[in-house]
């Protein structure tokens, strides 16, 4: 091949490479193959996609620590059960209130929980929604920056760990906070969007500045495409 055509070639295949980190990020270097039939679902991005208001780190510690270790104990805890053959989400209904059950619950439902919260995020998101989304928040709550004002407080709201949510129960939008890894799924309420306000989501960012995470959350992650494709 002449040097020319060399650099065609090897530009091309550059710019391939390039196309393809772009549509799909590099699977975490922290996360190995869940052994069992739980799987942790791949981050819709990369760990530094949504820097500064995730640090690389605090993501790389949530999701390839506090996330993984949530499905390796379900996998352990369900392992050689009926439970291990159901989808998730049965999981998280069947074991919800059953007191000899809490330790697949609380997995379970956080590794559903966590799930939700990386698609409820976007890089360049935040914002308001438009459309149907925009039009049903105003009606709910009296227009988008009283929406947002309940999400924050809510958030701030929640004492010790737990999770804010916008949901849709009975037609109508609601804002409401679960605490530890309670999950709307359970109590007949249908999420929309969700911030994770157990410290682990903020600390290394934010130290105890809970309100400065949900507002970044609001305000510049919030992924109403989602949320909207959730109606
Ligand atoms: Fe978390």
């Amino acid at each position: 091949m002449k040097r020319r055509e060399f650099l065609t070639v090897a530009a091309g295949y550059a710019g391939l490479v390039v196309a393809r980190a772009q549509v799909a990020p590099p699977p975490h270097p922290a996360v190995a193959a869940a052994a069992g039939p739980f799987a942790l679902p791949p981050l819709p991005y990369a760990d530094h996609q949504l820097e500064p208001y995730i640090s690389a780190r605090t993501l790389s510690f949530h999701y390839g620590k506090h996330h993984k270790t949530y499905v390796d104990n379900l996998n352990k805890f369900t392992a050689g059960t009926d439970l291990a053959a159901l989808p998730l989400e049965d999981v998280v209904q069947k074991t919800a209130g059953v007191v000899e059950k809490a330790a697949v619950f609380n997995n379970a439902a956080q590794v559903w929980n966590h799930t939700f919260f990386w698609k409820s995020m976007k890089p360049g998101g935040g914002g308001q929604p438009q459309g149907k989304l925009l039009a049903q928040l105003e009606k709910d709550f009296g227009g988008f920056d009283a929406f947002r004002k309940t999400f924050i407080e809510t958030g701030l709201a929640q004492f010790g760990s737990g999770w804010v949510w916008l949901v849709t129960e009975g037609g109508a939008l609601k804002v409401v906070k679960t605490a530890n890894a309670d999950t709307p799924l359970v109590h007949g309420q249908k999420p929309l969007l969700t911030c994770d306000v157990w410290e682990h989501a903020y600390y290394l960012d934010y130290q105890n500045r809970r309100k400065d995470f949900v507002e970044a959350f609001m305000d510049n992650l919030a992924n109403w495409t989602f949320a909207a494709a959730q109606l």
